[in-house]
């Protein structure tokens, strides 16, 4: 089965723009309790390389386009996010990068829990550790 979950987020567009509603387990599968966003990121870029414990997540890349690298410790998959209609999600105990931001890149990302640093696994032999 592919690491890469995307989600298909409904368009709400009308002849005004775009719109696009997101809901608690509804189209997207946790309770939201946290959100944040990604933008203006200095070129050449990479950010990620963490997994988490608990942590369930969302990214929804809004504007421009970047690269998702996720790994569960036996494989390894990549997939362009360019959609503000479709939403990656992320499982706990999934190692993930982010490579590629263009200059536009504004990623939202929705997060079922609080932020906490002890959910991170922020080394990747850790990570390895953790999945044996
Ligand atoms: P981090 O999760 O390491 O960013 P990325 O995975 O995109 O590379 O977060 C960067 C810093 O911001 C780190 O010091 C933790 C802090 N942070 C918060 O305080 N609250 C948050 O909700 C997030 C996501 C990060």
């Amino acid at each position: 089965m592919s690491l890469i979950k995307l989600l298909e987020l409904p368009s709400l567009c009308d002849s005004r723009g775009g719109m696009v509603a997101l809901e608690s387990n509804r189209n997207v599968p946790f309770d939201i309790k946290r959100a944040y966003y990604i933008f203006n990121t200095s070129r050449g870029v990479s950010r990620g390389y963490h997994a988490h414990k608990e942590l369930k997540q969302l990214a929804i890349c809004l504007s421009g386009t970047c690269r998702f690298i996720l790994d569960d410790g036996n494989k390894r998959e990549s997939v362009l996010l360019d959609s503000p209609f479709e939403g990656l999600f992320i499982e706990s105990f999934m190692w993930r990068e982010m490579h590629e931001f263009s200059s536009d890149c504004v990623l939202l990302v929705l997060a079922s829990e609080y932020y906490d640093e002890s959910d991170y696994i922020r080394s990747y032999e850790q990570f390895i550790e953790f999945k044996k």
